[in-house]
């Protein structure tokens, strides 16, 4: 399917829209995704990042809608991922005159993973800038944003970022801009991108922040889903909410139970936050997946996480959704780890030891029940409960989380 929208007067959309993809390197793209690539039309034409390489095919044939490809003098490189350079070895095929614009470490990247002979690269840094006759294309590193290789690319003839990763969404659509689709659904999924592969990184992406503060922009255009034209300064309000990782008065129960025990002391938990003035939400792992339980972890203030006992350590669903939270480093979140157990102790101990691990703060002992949780124990889980909603809103309000038309 070949597509074009234009961008601005010279400025093309050429990249692919992956509507069937569900799983972008474990990240459960329920919407599909976009690989977005961009022509610019000029004296001396540029390309701005390719696609994933099984659909370099209908890059060419889209940019061929507009331009013969021996016009083509730049490719620019912004991001040496998979996703976007993995089209570098067909486009450079047909491209072999055309220079690559890349920063220092994306050559790296580049040469490590492709077989780069021959290819002409230009190494840019912040501050550059090539001319291409009728616009400039202007350089800005953002180092960890999210790979040591990522940058931006500005042309301030049209007051445009191409934002590489940042403000991207997972999200494929016939619609290329923002005010072309549900406004609450890109949010979203710009939401749940955020939590899944920038969280991380938020000093980094402040920073990013402050230095695109000082352009003049009308149009961003990241390389993934929808470009953003009319609500910039949502997107930048969320952007500043995640970078910072502002929480809202919310709290979360998430758990895996073996035989309903972990269940029973996660409702009563549930139950007893949902009396205070917080957004509370049980989460049970098997009936969920790691990319939400990220996604919601992103402005909750404080979670409650239990597991039941299996070979005197916590169940294999529990520790592989603490692996991916610990590695997101969610910070200034607070918690306690529940759970039951047999004969044999462990489970929820090793949670607790999980949730110190992602540097939270633990606002109780571990609460365990001895093989199903009687009346006072079930008490006592609801009693937590209300504590840790109390410690949610100290934590929000604190934060000064500015709202968003997705809350
Ligand atoms: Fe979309 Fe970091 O690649």
């Amino acid at each position: 399917m070949a597509m074009d929208t234009q961008i601005c007067n010279g400025i093309h959309w050429v990249g692919y829209v992956d509507w069937t993809v569900r799983d972008f390197h474990g990240y459960n793209t329920n919407r599909g995704a976009t690989y977005n690539s961009y022509l610019i039309e000029d004296e001396q034409c540029a390309l701005i990042d390719t696609v994933k390489g099984p659909y370099a095919q209908h890059l060419l044939a889209n940019v061929q809608g507009h331009v013969d490809l021996s016009r083509i003098k730049y490719v620019v490189c912004n991001h040496g991922e998979p996703d976007h350079s993995s089209g570098f070895p067909a486009v450079m095929k047909v491209l072999p005159h055309a220079t690559i614009l890349v920063s220092a470490k994306g050559q790296q990247t580049l040469n490590a993973y492709y077989d780069t002979d021959g290819w002409n690269m230009q190494v840019v840094k912040t501050g550059d800038s090539v001319s291409l006759g009728n616009r400039t294309l202007h350089f800005l590193e953002t180092p960890m944003v999210h790979w040591p290789d990522s940058m931006m690319t500005y042309v301030p003839q049209e007051k445009l970022l191409f934002s590489m990763d940042a403000f991207g969404q997972h999200y494929s659509s016939s619609y290329r801009f923002d005010d072309e689709n549900p406004i609450t659904e890109i949010m979203a999924e710009a939401r749940t991108y955020y939590a899944n592969i920038v969280t991380p990184y938020g000093g980094r992406v402040v920073k990013t922040m402050e230095a695109a503060a000082q352009l003049e922009i009308e149009v961003i255009a990241p390389s993934h889903g929808v470009i953003w034209r009319k609500h910039i300064p949502e997107i930048l309000k969320a952007y500043r909410n995640w970078a910072l990782c502002k929480s809202r008065r919310k709290l979360l129960v998430i758990y895996d139970s073996m035989w309903g025990s972990t269940a029973q002391m996660a409702q009563a938990i549930c139950e007893g936050a949902m009396g205070a003035n917080v957004e509370a939400k049980l989460i049970a792992i098997r009936q969920s997946d790691l990319t939400n339980i990220a996604t919601e972890m992103l402005d909750a203030a404080a979670v409650a996480f239990g597991s039941s006992t299996l070979n005197q350590e916590m169940l294999p669903p529990a520790a592989a959704a603490l692996t991916y939270l610990k590695g997101l480093r969610f910070t200034n979140r607070a918690a306690f780890s529940f759970g039951s157990f047999g004969w044999g102790k462990g489970g929820p101990e090793a949670v607790g030891e999980m949730l110190k691990a992602c540097k939270w703060e633990l606002t109780r002992e571990c609460l365990k029940a001895k093989y199903k949780p009687n009346q006072v124990a079930l008490d006592e889980c609801r009693a937590a409960g209300a504590e840790l909603a109390t410690k949610a809103i100290e934590i929000a309000d604190a934060a000064g989380y500015e709202p968003l038309l997705i809350d």
